[in-house]
């Protein structure tokens, strides 16, 4: 009998999307560094908390794949970019870097739908949610470095910014929300 659940090409995709989540973790880990090196400790407090949390959604991805019978594998993950210029651009990346995840994560579901593979479709709508959580996450940073100035903000509008988010790391339910503990 076949045990595996899952189709050969819904195997491939969430195994490329757990990968993606890797990445994604990579990302925030090294725009994590970066803002802590730029005396952004706070903001690189929120910035490894979510690279923490990229890497729970990895491991959902792996459980699952193996949950239904299906192969985990574990591919090379790529180098994040380049550092950004200054805490906009920073932000700016979280955003970029989101909303790609997000239609990554539709094409699976519509995948899913199209192969009438409800399973994976049920599993993926937690990832549905979850962007919708982390985009507004990351829109709301957006909108604190605007009104902190943008470009030509000052260093002590900065400096409070920074604050803000260091003090923000228990006032984030969606950041605590995925843990493998807690999944
Ligand atoms: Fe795992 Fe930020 O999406």
């Amino acid at each position: 009998m076949k045990t595996n659940r899952l189709s050969k090409s819904i195997e491939a995709a969430l195994n490329a999307q757990m990968t993606k989540e890797a990445y994604a973790s990579q990302i925030y880990l090294a725009q994590a560094a970066w803002a802590t090196a730029e005396g952004y400790g706070g903001v690189g407090n929120f910035l490894f908390r979510h690279a923490h949390e990229e890497r729970n959604h990895m491991m959902k991805f792996l459980e699952y794949i193996l949950n239904r019978g299906g192969k985990v594998t574990v591919m090379a993950i790529p180098a994040p970019d380049k550092n950004p210029s200054n805490l906009q651009d920073c932000f700016n990346k979280v955003f970029e870097q989101e909303v790609d995840n997000t239609a990554s994560i539709y094409k699976i579901v519509k995948m899913s739908l199209e192969q009438e593979d409800w399973a994976t479709w049920n599993f993926m709508q937690w990832f549905v949610k979850e962007q919708v959580e982390e985009e507004t996450l990351s829109l709301n940073l957006l909108d604190k470095i605007k009104i902190a100035g943008g470009e030509k903000a000052t260093d002590e509008a900065l400096q409070e910014l920074n604050k803000e988010l260091k003090n923000m790391a228990d006032e984030a339910p969606e950041a605590r929300e995925a843990t493998t503990e807690n999944p």
